[in-house]
């Protein structure tokens, strides 16, 4: 039996948390017929965005790192197209696997589709409807370059076929006869398996933060609409302000860097306050344990974030999303996710709503088995091996 060369491309905090899943089904299950290499482009940096999880995930390290860092969209990414241009003219994988919809997986997309190598791309079929997001870009450009698409969801499935996916292709698969899959989230994967070792080696953490089980919000604001934008960042952090007074409650925010440095460039005096106030607690980005076990043991989320307002559905959370759009609709529709954008009064009417003690929400599992990661390489290897 010959063995298939994989080479996985991360760069930003959820795609190195993605790609763990996949590292621990081929190690657990596959790896005699498939070896991984990983290329970090170095979109993310920091520790706490980055290394953190390659050593607390117990992710392979990168095989290469090509360090291109923060700049703008088009330098940013043309510095990656090119390392990984390089990469794979060396490598020569059998297949490229592309996590989500960052700046990173565009780069992984036009690299690896000039060069004629295959992508599966992990994540398919996810849209807002909304092109000023970079992420919608870089996600519709990676599915139209793609051979394998894994669609989370059946709404994302059906988006691939709207646009002209069939789901009727039969092999051999090619960027010009490409296969379409409803699977389920490789991130349930992880939940499922993090859970309970969060719950072990993160016990003491409520009390440290000085916070009690089910009695506090997390929060994550990062998306550039809510960051780059003063107006909309001081509207959101006022009524996280407003909203932990009036009900004394805790918040718990581990800021990205990004949304620091916009509070420390063009709202000092709202950060100064929001460090006052005694229900606030502003931490530095935490690792996904500690996210995991924040996550479980909270009241409600509210963030803008993609994977975090999955993550709610998964420890049956309510959430409240800042954003006027979600890729992940059925949470909409399953009443569990709120959009409230950036206005004051939505986001109050549905934390009112979300704190009464005998709300009755549920939670269907919309997202497979726990066993998503495994059907991907299946599926993968039948592409390689036929
Ligand atoms: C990126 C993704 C976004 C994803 C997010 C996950 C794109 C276009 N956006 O957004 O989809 O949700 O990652 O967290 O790819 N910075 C640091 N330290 C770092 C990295 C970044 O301080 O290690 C700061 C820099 O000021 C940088 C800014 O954050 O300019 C934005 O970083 P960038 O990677 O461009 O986008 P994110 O906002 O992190
Ligand atoms: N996350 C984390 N620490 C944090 C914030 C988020 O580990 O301080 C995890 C979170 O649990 C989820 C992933 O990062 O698994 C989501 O990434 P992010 O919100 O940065 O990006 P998005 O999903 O919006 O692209």
């Amino acid at each position: 039996m010959s063995t298939i060369k994989l080479l996985n491309i991360v760069g930003a905090r959820p795609q190195i948390i993605k790609s763990s899943a996949i590292s621990r089904a081929i190690r657990t299950g596959f790896s005699d017929r498939i070896t991984g290499l990983t290329v970090h482009t170095g979109q993310h940096y920091d520790k706490e965005l980055s290394d953190v999880f390659f050593d607390e995930l117990e992710i392979p390290m990168p095989d290469f790192n090509l360090g291109v860092g923060s700049a703008r969209h088009g330098r940013q990414t043309a510095a990656m197209i090119a390392g990984i241009e390089d990469v794979l003219i060396e490598q020569k994988p059998d297949g490229v696997l592309l996590y989500g919809d960052t700046n990173s997986t565009l780069a992984g997309a036009v690299a690896a589709s000039k060069q004629r190598f295959p992508i599966v791309h992990i994540e398919a079929g996810l849209r807002s409807f909304n092109k000023t997001m970079p992420e919608e870009i870089n996600r519709i450009m990676c599915d139209h370059v793609s051979t394998l698409l894994f669609a989370p969801t059946n709404a994302a499935f059906k988006n691939l076929m709207h646009e002209g996916f069939s789901p009727e292709n039969s092999p051999p698969y090619t960027i010009d006869n490409p296969k379409i899959y409803i699977t389920g989230d490789i991130m349930y994967d992880n939940s499922l398996y993090y859970a309970e070792m969060a719950e072990r080696k993160k016990a003491g953490l409520l009390e440290s933060l000085e916070i009690e089980r089910n009695n506090f919000v997390l929060a994550t604001i990062h998306r550039d609409i809510n960051t780059d934008d003063a107006g909309r960042l001081e509207r959101i952090m006022s009524t996280v302000k407003a909203l932990a007074e009036d009900y004394r409650i805790p918040f718990v925010i581990p800021f990205h860097p990004r949304t620091m440095k916009s509070l420390k460039s063009g709202l000092v005096s709202l950060l100064a306050d929001l460090r006052k106030s005694r229900y606030i607690r502003i931490i530095p980005p935490v690792s996904y344990l500690t996210m995991t076990y924040l996550e479980k043991n909270c009241l409600m989320i509210m963030t803008d974030s993609g994977g975090v307002q999955k993550e709610s559905h998964f420890f049956r959370k309510p959430c409240i999303v800042l954003r006027k759009e979600t890729e992940w609709i059925e949470l909409v529709t399953n009443g569990t996710v709120i959009l409230a954008d950036a206005d004051p009064a939505l986001i109050h009417q549905a934390f009112e709503g979300f704190v009464q003690p005998d709300i009755n929400l549920d939670y269907p599992g919309f997202y497979g088995d726990g066993k998503t990661s495994e059907f991907i390489l299946r599926e993968i290897l039948m592409l390689f091996e036929n």
